[in-house]
């Protein structure tokens, strides 16, 4: 069993109010929100006011993805726009010890992402202040990508300092996500899995939120 974040980059952004209440009408826990400024990764998604309009109309907490350079300069602005959960970027953060206490000082549960490339062991000071790691199973900017299959050891490696040191984080996994790679992702111990594409074109897209979250 895992919590499912569709990721609303794979709704249709013309109707994204009819897409949000689907997701609100399913078995999610989450709404994920892909925040990206063409810098830390080469794609632009949206950013505040369209944060803010899916808002409106969530029934479902937002968590919001920052895949943006000095994501300290909007942490503020994304609180304000609805997010209870901010990921920031491992890769983007020089100070981010700083950067997860201002997350919470807002009252938003921090979160860190790790690019593929990146060794969970960099996180080993700072697992115990986070709520959420998580793992990217594609290099960040686009929706629609392969699964990278070196994630499931970096999930097993997480939950395993989990284990042994008690931290409660969450490990949430994002990228290429879909009805094959779940089951062993939660074997591996994902809490939250990330899913564009595989549930907004799958033609009964609350039905595979509800079979994901059976994983
Ligand atoms: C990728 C984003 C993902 C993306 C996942 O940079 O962080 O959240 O929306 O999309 P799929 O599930 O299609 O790989
Ligand atoms: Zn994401």
């Amino acid at each position: 069993m895992a919590e499912i974040a569709p990721s609303i980059l794979a709704a249709d952004f013309a109707n994204l109010q009819r897409d949000v209440e689907m997701i609100n009408s399913s078995s999610a826990g989450y709404i994920h929100v892909d925040i990206m400024d063409g810098m830390f990764v080469p794609n632009i998604s949206f950013g505040l006011p369209v944060c803010e309009a899916i808002h409106k109309h969530a029934q479902k907490p937002l968590d919001v993805h920052l895949m943006i350079e000095q994501p300290d300069r909007y942490l503020e602005a994304f609180r304000n726009a609805g997010a209870s959960v901010l990921t920031v970027h491992y890769e983007a953060c020089p100070h981010l010890h700083r950067t997860i206490q201002h997350i919470k000082e807002l009252g938003a549960e921090p979160g860190v992402a790790l690019n593929p490339h990146t060794p969970v062991e960099v996180l080993s000071e700072i697992m115990g202040d986070v709520s959420l790691i998580l793992i990217m199973s594609v290099n960040p900017g686009f929706g629609g990508q392969k699964f990278i299959e070196n994630s499931y050891r970096k999930i097993a490696a997480l939950d395993a300092y989990r284990k042994k040191f008690g931290y409660n984080f969450k490990i949430e996994v994002d990228g290429g996500v879909n009805l094959n790679n779940a089951p062993r992702l939660v074997r591996e111990g994902v809490d939250i899995l990330v899913a564009g594409s595989f549930v907004f074109t799958s033609p009964d897209p609350v039905q595979t939120i509800t079979e994901l979250g059976n994983s």
